[in-house]
C-alpha cells in the first residue's frame, strides 16, 4: 500500500455528536446481519442432539447437518462480493434477510432430515452474503477515524448473536423440560431454529432506513447522492473525497471477479494477503471452542454442568475482549493488536496443548490431573480473550478496508469465501483428529498462531486512520 498516503490527523475526521450517532446507526444496521451470522452458526449446538432423536440419523449426518451451513456460506460469500457490485450493498442486505427469514422458518418445520439440510444451506448463503457485505457497507460509509470503531461493531454483534443463541437455546430447552420435548404446538429445538426470524425480519425493515453506500453510489453514475451521504457523516472537504472516490472508481467497465488477478494468471498480492488473513484466523481453532465446547471439555473428564457452565464463560470473555477492541482499534491501530493477539494466541494455544497431553486415563476414562485441569482452563479463556482483541474483530475491519474501491466487494468475497472453508475444514476435521491426540490438534492451532505472528509482522500494513482512497 502507498507508504506515501496521507495520514488523517486527529481533527480530520472529527464529526458532531448527532453525526457520529448517524455513523453509529448505519454501521449497526449492516451490523445486524453479523448477529445473525453468529446467531444462525451457533444455534445448531443446542438443538443438533434432538434432531438426531428427532430424525433418527447417525453422527455422520448429523455432523453433515451441521457443517452444510459452513458450505453454504462459502457459497453465499463468493456470490456476494458481485451482486453488491452489480446491484447495490443495500440489495444484498435486504435478500439475505429474506434467505435469513425463510430458512429460519423452514428449518423449524422440516419434512425430513435432507428438507432440514436444505434449510440449513439456504441460512448458510445469507450468513455468508452478510460476512460479505456487513464488513464492505461499514468501511465505505465510516469516516476514517471511526472505521476501526464501526467496523468492530460486526465482531460485536457476531459474538452478541453466539451467546444470544446459547441463552436463548437453553432458554427454550428448559421451558420445554428437554431439547426434544413439546413447546406448543413444535418442539423445543424448532422453537431454537425458528426464533432466528425474528432478528432476520428487523435486519431487512432496518435496512431501508440506512442510505446506499457511496462508494457504490459513484460506481453506479450517482455521485449527486454519494455526496448528500457524505457530507450527511463528514461535512469537511466533501468535494475533496467524492473527487477521490471517482477517480478510485476510474474503468470504463463494470468490476469483474477477474479484475483480482494481475497480467491474467496469477491473484494479486493484496488478494493473497486477504486470503492468508482469514485462512488464519480460523486455523487457530477458535471455532472449535465455540462449537463443540461440551464434547472438548467432556474428552477430558469435565463434567456435563461444568462444559455447560464453560462454554458460557468462554462467551463471557469473548465479548469482553471485543468490547477491548472496539475502544483500541482506532487508537493504536490494527498491527499492534493482531501481533498481541498473535503472541498471546500462540502461549495460550501451546498452555492447552501440553496440559491435554497430561491427560490420564482414570477407571478407562480420560481425566485432566491437578494443576493440568486449571491450566488448560485458564488456557482456554486466555485465548478466546486474546483472539477477541485482535483476529476476530480486526480481520473483519481490515478485510473491509483493504481492497481497493474497485475491488473491494469482490476482493472481500474471495477472503471470506476461503475463510468459510477453512471455518468447515477445521469443524468437519476436529472430532477425528482429537480421538487420535487432542493435544496433537492443538499443537496444530499452536503452530497456526506462530506463523501468524510472521505473517501480520511481514505482510500487514497499518491502516489506522486513513481514507479508503488513501490506501489504494
Ligand atoms: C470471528 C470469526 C468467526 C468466529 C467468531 C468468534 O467472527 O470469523 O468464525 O465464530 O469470530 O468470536
Amino acid at each position: 500500500m502507498a507508504e506515501s498516503a496521507r495520514t488523517v490527523t486527529p481533527g480530520d475526521g472529527r464529526t458532531a455528536g448527532p453525526r457520529r450517532l448517524k455513523a453509529l446507526h448505519f454501521a449497526s444496521v449492516a451490523a445486524l446481519g453479523g448477529f445473525l451470522f453468529g446467531y444462525d452458526t451457533a444455534v445448531i449446538n443446542g438443538a443438533v442432539n434432538a434432531i438426531r432423536d428427532h430424525f433418527q440419523i447417525d453422527a455422520v449426518a448429523t455432523g453433515a447437518t451441521v457443517a452444510i451451513a459452513l458450505l453454504g456460506s462459502a457459497v453465499g460469500a463468493w456470490f456476494a462480493g458481485s451482486l453488491a457490485d452489480r446491484s447495490g450493498r443495500l440489495f444484498a442486505m435486504r435478500l439475505a434477510a429474506i434467505l435469513f427469514c425463510i430458512s429460519a422458518i423452514g428449518s423449524a418445520i422440516p419434512f425430513s432430515a435432507w428438507d432440514l439440510g436444505f434449510w440449513r444451506l439456504v441460512g448458510g448463503v445469507a450468513i455468508g452474503m452478510a460476512s460479505v457485505i456487513a464488513p464492505a457497507y461499514i468501511a465505505e460509509i465510516a469516516p476514517a477515524s471511526q472505521r476501526g470503531r464501526l467496523g468492530t461493531l460486526q465482531q460485536l454483534a457476531i459474538v452478541l448473536g453466539i451467546a444470544i443463541s446459547q441463552v436463548v437455546d437453553w432458554a427454550i430447552a428448559d421451558a420445554a423440560g428437554g431439547a426434544t420435548e413439546q413447546l406448543g404446538f413444535l418442539s423445543a429445538w424448532q422453537w431454537m431454529l425458528g426464533v432466528a426470524a425474528v432478528p432476520a425480519i428487523l435486519y431487512g425493515v432496518l435496512s431501508f432506513t440506512i442510505p446506499e453506500s457511496p462508494r457504490h453510489l459513484v460506481a453506479t453514475g450517482r455521485p449527486d447522492e454519494a455526496r448528500e451521504v457524505l457530507a450527511s457523516l463528514e461535512p469537511t472537504d466533501v468535494d475533496t473525497r467524492l473527487s477521490e472516490i471517482q477517480e478510485s472508481l476510474k474503468s470504463d467497465r463494470k468490476p469483474r471477479l477477474s479484475d483480482l488477478k494481475a497480467k491474467g494468471t496469477a491473484l494479486l498480492p493484496i488478494v493473497w494477503i486477504g486470503i492468508g488473513l482469514s485462512m488464519l484466523q480460523q486455523l487457530v481453532g477458535i471455532n472449535v471452542i465455540f462449537y463443540y465446547s461440551s464434547a472438548l471439555w467432556q474428552s477430558v473428564g469435565i463434567n456435563e454442568d461444568s462444559s455447560l457452565l464453560l462454554s458460557m464463560s468462554t462467551q463471557i470473555f469473548n465479548i469482553a475482549g471485543t468490547v477491548v477492541a472496539l475502544v483500541l482499534l482506532d487508537r493504536v491501530g490494527r498491527r499492534p493488536l493482531l501481533l498481541t493477539g498473535s503472541i498471546g494466541m500462540a502461549v495460550t494455544l501451546g498452555g492447552a496443548a501440553f496440559s491435554f497431553a497430561q491427560a490420564q486415563l482414570v477407571n478407562g476414562d480420560p481425566t485432566l490431573p491437578d494443576p493440568y485441569g486449571l491450566i488448560a482452563l485458564v488456557s482456554a479463556h486466555a485465548f478466546v480473550f486474546f483472539f477477541a482483541i485482535s483476529w476476530g474483530p480486526v480481520v473483519w475491519v481490515l478485510l473491509g478496508e483493504m481492497f481497493p474501491n474497485r475491488i473491494r466487494a469482490s476482493g472481500l468475497a474471495v477472503a471470506a469465501a476461503a475463510q468459510w472453508v477453512t471455518n468447515w475444514l477445521v469443524t468437519v476435521t476436529f472430532p477425528s483428529l482429537s480421538e487420535l491426540s487432542l493435544s496433537g490438534a492443538y499443537i496444530g492451532y499452536t503452530a497456526f498462531a506462530v506463523v501468524s505472528i510472521y505473517f501480520v509482522w511481514k505482510w500487514i500494513p497499518e491502516t489506522k486512520g486513513r481514507t479508503l482512497e488513501q490506501m489504494g
